[in-house]
């Protein structure tokens, strides 16, 4: 019997080629993927991360030339952006071709599209002659993953391949930008610093809610750790908890806790967005009472880093 996890491009093309879905290696976070004009493929990946509801997903590219059959009217300021982008952590949100269904962008006339910078990703892609709908490799709930095991922890029983990359460089998940009503807006802020972004399209919008800092909000809908967790001043928070076991994420320093993850003692904003899923799965899976996360400072790569925990 064929191992869950390895590296066979071949093999996992094979079982994407049947209408299967594979979980797959990227720069930013690993994807669970399945042909994105195959519907009943695709189905099989809400079904695999139990999703509640039908969120669109991004469908993945590995040639430039291959953008033209997922999406129609391309600005200067698009083919700009993949000219510096791509590959890369970068989605874009423009008008859908007929051809990608209604279920890969939930009905929406737009669809997200992006070339990972992950060797193995793009030879798979290279190697079959469709994109590939692609997700977070995630149970609803759960913290995307950044490596093969992760993905064999959470949905091990429910795939047949891994297709194993390594650990993901990028750590956290792409940056997401589109045109809307002729100006470009900011979907999810990611691995790409939205300042980079303005460098080549001038002023970008921000539609989202605030951009919160590791926001309890969004940990509590999409990347949901089982434990408690409180961000903010990490000292104020740590006496406010005193009673219990802490464990903490620190951005730069150690402290004396129950356990403590740094992310980045240099204090590089990059190293830290890496780490973070990793130091919130760690201590999830501890045995401590309560998760205090610092803030990330709120710049560049912090605002990508700081909301997708
Ligand atoms: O880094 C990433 O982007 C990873 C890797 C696997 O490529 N993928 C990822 O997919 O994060 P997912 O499904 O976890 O997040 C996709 C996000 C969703 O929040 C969705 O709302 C947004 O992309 N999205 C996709 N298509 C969209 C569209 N047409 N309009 C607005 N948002 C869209
Ligand atoms: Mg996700």
């Amino acid at each position: 019997m064929k191992q869950l996890i390895g590296d066979d491009v071949a093999h996992a093309a094979e079982l994407l080629r049947e209408g299967g879905i594979v979980a797959i290696p990227t720069e930013t976070v690993y994807g669970l993927a399945a042909n994105a004009f195959d519907e009943a493929a695709v189905l099989k990946v809400f079904e695999a991360k139990q999703r509640p509801s039908f969120d669109p997903l991004i469908v993945h590219i590995g040639r430039r030339e291959d953008v033209h059959r997922v999406m129609k009217e391309l600005s200067p300021g698009a083919e700009a952006l993949m000219d510096h982008f791509w590959p890369g952590p970068l989605t874009l949100v423009l008008p859908k071709q007929d051809i990608v269904p209604d279920l890969v962008t939930s009905g929406l006339d737009t669809v997200g599209v992006r070339m990972p910078a992950h060797p193995l990703a793009l030879e798979l892609l290279r190697s079959l002659d469709f994109p590939l709908a692609a997700p977070s490799a995630n149970p609803f709930g759960y913290v995307s993953p950044t490596t093969a095991q992760h993905v064999a922890d959470q949905l091990g029983d429910r795939i047949p391949y891994i297709l194993d990359g390594g650990p993901c460089i990028v750590g956290v998940e792409s940056t997401i930008v589109g045109l809307d009503d002729g100006r470009w807006v900011l979907y999810r802020p990611g691995g790409i610093a939205v300042e980079r972004i303005e460098e080549v399209i001038g002023r970008v919008a921000v539609t989202m809610k605030k951009v919160m800092p590791v926001a309890p909000g969004m940990l509590e809908s999409h990347y949901a750790p089982r434990k408690p967790v409180h961000v903010g001043d990490v000292i104020t928070l740590s006496q406010q908890h005193k009673s219990k076991r802490i464990g903490m994420i620190s951005f730069r320093e150690d402290h004396d806790v129950h356990c403590c993850e740094v992310l980045s003692s240099s204090g590089d904003l990059s190293e830290a967005a890496r780490h973070l899923f990793s130091a919130l799965r760690t201590l999830d899976a501890s045995d401590c009472d309560v998760i205090l996360a610092e803030r990330f400072p709120d710049e560049g790569l912090g605002r990508g880093a700081s909301t997708i925990a």
